[in-house]
């Protein structure tokens, strides 16, 4: 269907620009009752490979079957990482390795939450139809205030309403993250629902958007816990890193003395290596390994030697293309000002009937 519709775009001649295209492709996708994506990363670091599988490898796929939005989160980096020294450099080498994974500016949005000043205007309404109790309880908010007790902003207590006011800016209903968002989502669904009995309907109620259901998670290298920006630096796994860098992480990864039993569980540590293998290795690989394991034969020195190479061969083609994504400037500009613009339609468009619905409109 999607394919059809661009297809047909193209023979009619009728888009003067690819931001006209993409307008028109959205109105036809609600129309044909296609919903919107939208999901966002925070640019406070470059990206891992617990964002290649849990995000932007499904991007890929949903701008072929939805209009979708995809946003560097800027704004929201700002309530936890005040120091915006570094912030250019990691706006341009996320975006780069959003393109270097096959997001496509032509086909969604791509774009950068301060460029769309509309979100801040949300921001502010839904505010007041945000609960302090309810913020003051969500687990973000409390790992947070943990982690910078020196730094308890008003910007981290409400980061959920500007979270809020990205997805209901486009009236997007479908949103792919992962479980540690789910209560973000859930007060978006709460701010949407005292919107609607407060003022009318206007918003869809944003859900958790994965294909298969079954998130993929990736573990780290140590053995505690997923893959993360501000986790264990040597157990995290970047696009960005040097092949010898892979290779010195992998080899690091926690092992023991091996199964004394055959067939015996797989302690977590164990399971995690199997994990990466899955993703990055080809199944005859795996396969050899988990027959080792279970035969008590298996050296772990030879699972992560062969773990190390694949894994360089999956990530040094995504690395080199985005080192030189991020070397054109030029281009990289361009695909911001695009991205800007495909939002601060839809952003306009929904906001003039925000304010409409909410009474702001005296002449
Ligand atoms: N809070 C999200 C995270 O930390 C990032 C984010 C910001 C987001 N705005 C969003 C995700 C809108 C989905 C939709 O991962």
């Amino acid at each position: 269907m999607t394919v059809t519709v661009r297809a047909a775009l193209a023979n009619w001649h009728i888009s003067t620009s690819a931001h006209s295209e993409f307008l028109i492709f959205a109105l036809l996708m609600q129309s044909v009752k296609k919903e919107i994506v939208m999901s966002g990363i925070r640019p406070t670091g470059f990206l891992h490979l617990g964002n290649y599988f849990g995000a932007l490898r499904n991007f890929v796929r949903m701008q072929d079957e939805y209009p979708c939005f995809f946003m560097l989160a800027d704004l929201h980096s700002l309530t936890t990482h005040p120091d915006t020294s570094q912030l250019k450099t990691n706006i341009h080498r996320v975006l780069a390795e959003h393109l270097a994974c096959g997001l496509d500016p032509d086909k969604s949005a791509l774009y950068c939450q301060s460029h769309v000043y509309e979100t801040s205007e949300l921001y502010l309404y839904l505010s007041t139809l945000s609960m302090v109790g309810e913020l003051e309880k969500t687990p973000t908010f409390k790992d947070k205030v943990r982690q910078h007790p020196q730094n308890v902003n008003a910007g981290l207590l409400t980061y959920p309403v500007l979270q809020a006011a990205d997805i209901l800016l486009h009236r997007a209903k479908l949103v792919p993250v992962g479980k540690d968002q789910e209560q973000h989502l859930e007060m978006a669904r709460n701010i949407v629902v005292r919107f609607h009995h407060r003022y009318s309907e206007v918003f869809p109620e944003p859900v958790a958007f994965n294909y298969g259901g079954e998130l993929i998670k990736v573990p780290s290298l140590d053995g505690a816990g997923k893959m993360s920006k501000s986790e264990n630096q040597y157990a995290t796994l970047y696009l960005s890193d040097p092949d010898d860098l892979i290779r010195k992480k992998v080899m690091k990864a926690k092992t023991d003395t091996g199964p004394t039993a055959p067939n015996s569980p797989k302690p977590d540590y164990i399971e995690n290596l199997f994990l990466l293998m899955k993703l990055v290795s080809a199944p005859d690989t795996l396969q050899k390994f988990e027959e080792d394991y279970n035969a008590c034969t298996i050296r772990y020195g030879d699972m992560k030697k062969q773990l190390a190479e694949d894994m360089v061969r999956f990530i040094a083609p995504i690395r080199e293309k985005a080192e030189a994504i991020q070397q054109d400037t030029e281009y990289l500009k361009k695909v911001m000002i695009q991205g800007a613009e495909k939002a601060r339609s839809s952003a306009q468009a929904t906001m003039k009937v925000v304010r409409e619905a909410m009474g702001l409109n005296y002449y």
